[in-house]
């Protein structure tokens, strides 16, 4: 869209360049960051005519409820980085679509600050080598309100980032803080990537929570098949935007054999590149239930605080919309592969 380039324009222009970095970066030489996108850009829509799409419904199922798009905000850090407004305004925006924000356990504001926006949240976790301290956050999450956590695996150690070790840029700055690692006596904890992790992590989170688990980072069909033995509500094909595995395939390209190993039991979500309302529709035709915005919506924080993220959020479901008359669906439902071809 347009207006989403011209705001990550102005989002570059009034960010301190090393932020920009960060927020716009990529693992290794990004391949992986650039594949996101060239593999949307490979796909075009084959419409379909005259089956009355209107007045569209875009509401789809998710774990934790019914969503009212299938347009959500996935888990990105540091949120007053970009913009003094941080996770509360983007909560407030998230609030006012009806939007469901993931929260970031590297959010820079605590969760129960960001629930006070009212919208529906979700808390992404990097489970910690310390069980009762994770066990702690995720209590937190739930007592606050969030409807599902989202388990992030695909990170056991932090990918590479080559611009990020130009600028030295390796921790926030004096003032700011993860707000959700701080432990019982206020002290704030460092995030830890766990090589250790394994499918018993989800077992023994299910014994923690009641809340509906998603596992984040899934490429691998039979990765999604564990999944689903592992009794999660639902999967996220994600390369975390291309800032971990440089080389990792496109989640776009990942997508249908996650969708053919999943088979209908749980929800199939997606991120990645998702730049349009199109892409939207082409991710829902190939079998994802929703998919989920990163930069997009820190382009509009960056560039204009709440109202940016909110201006982001309105465009991509005026978008889609628009796109789904265009196509001849009107619902999510009505779509499906044979309206995808690719080049
Ligand atoms: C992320 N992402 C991410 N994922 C996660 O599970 N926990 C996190 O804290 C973060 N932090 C984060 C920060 C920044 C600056 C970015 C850009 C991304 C990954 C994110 O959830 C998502 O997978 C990607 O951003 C999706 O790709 P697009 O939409 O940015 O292309
Ligand atoms: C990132 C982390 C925090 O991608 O997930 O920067």
């Amino acid at each position: 869209m347009r207006a989403l380039t011209e705001l990550a324009d102005r989002a570059r222009r009034v960010l301190e360049p090393v932020y920009w970095d960060y927020f716009a970066g990529g693992a290794g030489e990004e391949r992986t960051l650039r594949a996101n996108i060239a593999a949307f850009e490979r796909r075009q829509i084959v419409p379909r005519v005259l089956r009355a799409t209107g007045p569209r419904d875009l509401r789809v199922v998710l774990p934790g409820g019914v969503s009212r798009t299938p347009i959500l905000v996935a888990p990105t850090a540091f949120h007053r980085l970009a913009h003094a407004d941080g996770e509360s305004g983007t909560a407030k925006a998230a609030a006012a679509t009806g939007t469901v924000l993931t929260v970031s356990m590297a959010a820079t504001e605590p969760v129960e600050r960001i629930a006070e926006a009212g919208g529906p949240l979700w808390f992404q976790l990097y489970p910690q080598p310390d069980r009762a301290f994770t066990a702690a956050v995720v209590q937190r999450a739930e007592k606050a309100g969030c409807r599902a956590l989202v388990v992030t695996a695909d990170s056991p150690v932090f990918g590479r980032r080559d611009r990020d070790r130009r600028n030295r840029f390796v921790d926030l700055p004096d003032g700011l803080a993860c707000e959700n690692m701080r432990d019982a006596d206020g002290r704030v904890r460092d995030i830890a990537m766990d090589d250790t992790l394994g499918w018993d992590t989800i077992a023994w989170l299910r014994g923690v929570t009641g809340l509906p688990i998603l596992v984040k980072g899934v490429l691998h069909p039979a990765d999604a098949s564990a999944a689903v033995a592992a009794g999660v509500a639902g999967v996220i094909v994600s390369n975390h935007g291309g800032r971990q595995l440089d080389g990792a395939v496109a989640t776009l390209d990942a997508l249908p054999a996650v969708v053919a190993a999943v088979g209908g039991r749980v929800p199939v979500l997606v991120d990645g590149g998702v730049r349009r309302g199109a892409d939207v529709l082409v991710a829902l035709a190939l079998g994802a239930t929703a998919v989920l915005l990163g930069r997009p919506v820190l382009w509009g924080l960056a560039a204009g605080g709440a109202p940016g993220v909110h201006d982001v959020l309105a465009m991509f479901e005026a978008d889609l919309d628009h796109v789904l008359a265009l196509a001849g669906a009107r619902t999510p439902a009505d779509l499906d592969a044979s309206m995808v071809a690719a080049s």
